[in-house]
């Protein structure tokens, strides 16, 4: 039976220390080819710059085959059903499957459909596993330590599958977080809470702006993302001098984060993104190797 990487609670707490170890000397050295002559399949129902390029990346770097289905010239737009595309797509022999889907859960059901491994890429507003493993590596490899650093989620919380990966594995890792939103953009939760910008970033370690998902939003939640942005953007006077200020991207100018902060060197947006395919070459080594132990 193949492993699948549906959210972050897949992976235990010293998998994922082992995990941040391989992708460590993925950054320090040219990698052996330990997936030479396995497949990875990117199925991409919604859009994506950063996690379906980076995982392609991560593959080939290890010697894979990548291949990336055209959603919209495949089968599904005949009537196939997605399990049907899942469980076709397998008979060709991939070892991994990459989906990402605008529905919550359908990742973890096409688990049920396949002999691969599937990997989240991102499920509706639930679980973005790959986005939190390399959100926590890079705060990690800033700080060297993470328990009882304060942690400042800013943004559309609810609608953020970021979010929600990320306060599950965060506050694993003995981060305490704050969740900084107008009131419609915040779940239910036992967190601390916050509409202060301002009071949330001066007490911050790390400050993690999120996109606003307008995709999820059922009706205009502000009269415009510029009123949004007056009381939740991120500027760089909100920056103490050892925060540093992470983004899942992609960044909505001057409505998530200003042009300045972005410029400085505490933004650490890019860095995510290099961190990223480090880990997700971790990632996929550890499912397709050994069956997925670790
Ligand atoms: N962070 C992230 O998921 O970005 P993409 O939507 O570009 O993949």
């Amino acid at each position: 039976m193949s492993r699948h990487l549906i959210s972050t609670k897949d992976f235990s707490t010293q998998e994922i220390l082992k995990l941040f170890d391989r992708a460590e000397s993925f950054l320090l050295e040219e990698p052996q080819q330990t997936l030479k002559g396995k497949r990875l399949i990117n199925i991409f129902f919604e859009n994506s710059t950063r996690t379906r390029s980076s995982f392609e990346i991560a593959a080939k770097r290890l010697g894979a085959n990548v291949i990336n289905l055209d959603v919209d010239a495949s089968s599904t737009k005949k009537g196939e059903t997605l399990f049907d595309t899942a469980a076709n797509l397998d008979a060709m022999g991939p070892s991994v499957i990459v989906v990402r889907h605008k529905h919550s859960g359908v990742p973890q059901i096409l688990s049920n459909f396949v002999r691969c491994s599937i990997v989240n890429g991102g499920d509706g507003a639930h679980s973005h596993p790959t986005q939190a493993l390399l959100d926590l590596f890079t705060i990690r490899r800033h700080f060297k330590k993470v328990e009882g650093l304060r942690v400042a989620i800013v943004g559309d919380i609810k609608n953020s599958r970021v979010a929600g990966s990320n306060i599950e594995l965060l506050t694993r890792f003995g981060m305490k977080i704050t969740l900084v939103a107008p009131p419609h953009f915040l779940p239910k939760t036992d967190l601390e809470c916050t509409n202060s910008l301002r009071e949330a970033a001066v007490n911050a370690d790390v400050i993690m702006s999120l996109r606003t998902q307008t995709e999820r939003h059922n009706k205009p939640s502000y009269a415009g993302l510029k009123d949004y942005a007056s009381d939740f953007c991120i500027t760089k006077e909100l920056l103490g001098a050892n925060t540093i200020l992470l983004h899942p991207g992609p960044v909505h100018r001057n409505i998530d984060i200003d042009d300045a902060a972005l410029a400085d060197e505490r933004c650490k947006v890019l860095q995510q993104v290099e961190n990223g395919v480090a880990i997700r070459m971790a990632v996929l080594e550890m499912l397709v190797q050994n069956g997925g132990k670790s």
